[in-house]
């Protein structure tokens, strides 16, 4: 699939824009369009490695200037803390008819739009992002027109597939696709605990609890069949599978999960009051 995409400038290219910028240049018949902005020289030299511009500000300190000058779209890419300084720094020389799109946790609308008066999107991609399976919320802000919307999904699309969502469930979407990721590689580490515990070796526990984990997700996607009834496949009345599903049960693992969504949702409200 090759896509005719807008203009676009990623200010921050590192883990997740640069996860972005791969997905795009994979698809787009123009990489020549997009534009990004590292801190440092040695990440933008990788980055122009790949066939777009790239400037750093160790190198040029209007590097950010330079990138949106003609942009159609401006992915801020930097960590949170500084996506609201970047806005104020770009905000003055940015295309009026420009789209903002945060893709930074804690950062709202109504934040981004107090800086910036124009079409603003917010998104929450997660890490398989880089794999091109990533999950994308996206809000919109009061200002964005559909076709910008449209755009910014297909700049996401690139990279997996994308939810559009109210803003006051982003950060609920959040605990289940951003964060997401942390959780399986959490449950995976507790598996290969557990495996090396009973002797196997860290190659064999790998073998064991990765290749079940990927399996069993290949396995859902390719069959038509529901989690559950997969589930009820492995599991024969009083056999094992079911002693050890009892002892999850009485663990209340749905307990667990909705109080650790919920400290996630309650963390994402304090990070936005600042
Ligand atoms: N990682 C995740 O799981 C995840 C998931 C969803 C959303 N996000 C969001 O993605 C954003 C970036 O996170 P990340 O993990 O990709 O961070 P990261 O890997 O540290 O990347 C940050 C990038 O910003 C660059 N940078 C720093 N200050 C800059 C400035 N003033 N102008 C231009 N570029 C600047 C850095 O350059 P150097 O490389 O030279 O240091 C680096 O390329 C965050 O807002 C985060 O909330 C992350």
């Amino acid at each position: 699939m090759t896509l005719s995409l807008p203009r676009i400038a990623i200010l921050g290219t590192g883990h997740m824009g640069g996860a972005i910028l791969s997905g795009l240049t994979h698809t787009l018949e123009a990489p020549s369009t997009i534009r990004v902005t590292t801190a440092t020289a040695a990440s933008a030299r990788v980055l122009a490695g790949k066939g777009v511009e790239a400037r750093s500000l160790e190198e040029d300190a209007t590097a950010n200037q330079w990138a949106i000058e003609q942009a159609d779209i401006i992915i801020l890419g930097v960590k949170p803390h500084y996506l609201l300084g970047l806005l104020e720094e770009v905000a003055p020389s940015a295309p009026a008819s420009a789209v903002m799109v945060s893709i930074a946790a804690g950062i709202t609308v109504a934040q981004m739009e107090s800086i910036w008066p124009g079409a603003v999107v917010r998104t929450m991609p997660n890490t398989p992002s880089q794999v091109g399976k990533g999950v994308t919320g996206l809000s919109s802000g009061s200002q964005v027109s559909a076709d910008q919307v449209r755009s910014v999904r297909e700049v996401f699309e690139t990279v997996g597939s994308v939810l559009e969502v109210e803003e006051e469930s982003l950060n609920a979407l959040s605990t289940f696709s951003g964060s997401g990721p942390a959780f399986v590689y959490f449950f995976i580490e507790r598996f290969m605990e557990v495996a090396l515990e009973h002797g196997f070796t860290q190659e064999q526990a790998t073998t064991m609890v990765q290749g079940t984990f990927a399996g069993a997700m290949e396995l859902l996607e390719s069959s038509g069949h529901t989690p559950e009834e997969l589930r009820e496949a492995v599991t024969s009345p009083g056999g094992t599978t079911q002693a050890a599903l009892e002892v999850y049960r009485s663990a209340d693992l749905s307990a667990i999960i909705r109080d650790a969504s919920a400290a996630a949702i309650a963390r994402a409200q304090e990070m936005a009051k600042g």
